[in-house]
């Protein structure tokens, strides 16, 4: 028996809308900015909002002791592995309404689709909705699905601190979320299949005019945290030939670093310094402790750490030259990801049954499927996103687009769950 598959673009979009009120930025002129930062009010509220959504339908909903958030649809052979789909509600500093939040509420709503379509899956299909997938509170991304994929020490992650010294064992716990992370950790056989939806990110598909990407692997990204401490001091007074201000060696490791991503002359290999902590950050101080953190990424692992030995080189010259001590401290190194050749066969049939244009591509963003990966089959469908612009407010997929991806992903869902 076939089944009709409609999905409901009114509620979807408004949903959309919905989660977007949960922000703690102010507005804007040029489109919708959301902050959600993980474990803040507002992600809080996000949480509630969305189990509510899910028990009024009628599925099971569970969290764990990180908060990744679980919604099954229970099949009519529950004890096969389930399979899942998902992706984050959480949002950096400013950013838009769609990154993450169309893999969540698209996947619900694939789910409501399916059952309304009268099919009763053999396979439970779950939502999984991943706990700070962004690095903005505690410095590492994917942290609920790191811990999902036993990638994550759970005692070096309950020890780290945000920018207020708070732990993630004592934030999580005021969150109402306690109980051992190692409990996070899922066995690798529990899931058959893992699917993501997400916008591209990236301008390719829109630049060509295909409104689905199906993802052959992830790139690898690494973080890396640098402390530079010179000597500073007041800002008249200090002469010029008597400093070693830490800003301004500051100003050269970051030059270093995209000197030498430029120099690879490959045009996966990127790098950032996107926060710049300054000791004191007063006007009249010369800074004497400057915190950077660092974020690199490459399809190719060995490439990218080619970056960071050029880089280390570039530090000893500078801390000969301009005399401030510089400690680099490795928050994470991960390899790329590769997605499942059966996986990205289900979806480029589902695409050609329905024919709808597709294109392979690899991801250059990061997701919770890199995590995901290394517990299950994986595959990614992204949609195209206006100009390719992401963690900004004037992101923006088309209700069209948006509801074609979690067409394919309810399709594909459909087809994993019945083997
Ligand atoms: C995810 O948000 C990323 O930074 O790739
Ligand atoms: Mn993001
Ligand atoms: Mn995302």
């Amino acid at each position: 028996m076939t089944h009709q598959i409609q999905i409901d673009q009114t509620r979807l979009l408004s949903e959309l809308q919905t989660l977007a009120t949960f922000t703690d930025a102010e507005p804007v002129s040029n489109g919708t900015a959301v902050t959600r930062i993980v474990f803040s009010a507002d992600d809080l509220r996000a949480r509630a909002w969305l189990k509510k959504l899910a028990t009024a339908e009628g599925f099971d909903v569970r969290d764990d002791a990180v908060g990744n958030v679980f919604i099954r649809w229970t099949g009519t052979e529950p004890s096969l592995p389930a399979v899942a789909t998902g992706s984050h509600t959480d949002a950096i500093p400013h950013a838009g309404m769609y990154d993450g939040t169309v893999g969540v509420l698209g996947g619900l709503e694939a789910m409501r689709a399916l059952k309304r379509s009268g099919l009763r899956p053999r396979r439970s299909i779950e939502l999984v909705m991943f706990t700070s997938e962004e690095p903005t509170r505690f410095g590492i991304g994917c942290l609920g699905s790191r811990l999902i994929s036993g990638t994550l020490d759970p005692s070096r992650a309950d020890a780290m601190q945000d920018k207020d010294e708070a732990t993630l064992a004592a934030v999580r716990t005021a969150a109402g979320f306690s109980g051992s992370l190692a409990s996070v950790q899922l066995p690798s056989n529990h899931y058959h299949a893992w699917l993501e939806l997400h916008i591209e990110q990236g301008p390719l598909l829109e630049r060509e005019g295909i409104p689905i990407g199906i993802v052959t692997s992830i790139a690898a990204p690494a973080g890396y945290r640098f402390t530079i401490t010179g000597f500073g001091g007041h800002a008249g007074a200090l002469l010029m030939p008597d400093r070693k201000d830490a800003l301004c060696a500051a100003a050269e490791l970051i030059l270093s670093v995209e000197k030498n991503a430029l120099a690879t002359g490959a045009i996966d290999t990127v790098a950032t310094i996107g926060t710049c902590d300054v000791h004191p950050g007063a006007v009249n101080s010369v800074p004497s402790h400057v915190v950077l953190q660092l974020d690199i990424r490459d399809t190719d692992p060995t490439r990218r750490e080619s970056v960071m030995q050029a880089v280390r080189r570039d530090c000893e010259e500078l801390r000969q030259r301009r005399k401030v001590t510089i400690t680099e401290e490795l928050v994470n190194a991960d390899a790329p990801a590769q997605s499942s050749h059966h996986i990205v066969k289900v979806l480029e049939e589902t695409c050609a049954d329905q024919k709808i244009p597709y294109k392979k591509m690899v991801s250059r963003a990061y997701h919770d499927s890199l995590f995901m990966s290394r517990i299950a089959p994986i595959g990614m469908i992204f949609i195209p996103c206006r100009n390719g612009v992401s963690h900004k407010p004037d992101e923006y997929a088309s209700p069209s687009d948006t509801t074609l991806g979690v067409q394919v992903l309810a399709s594909a869902l459909a087809k994993l769950a019945s083997e």
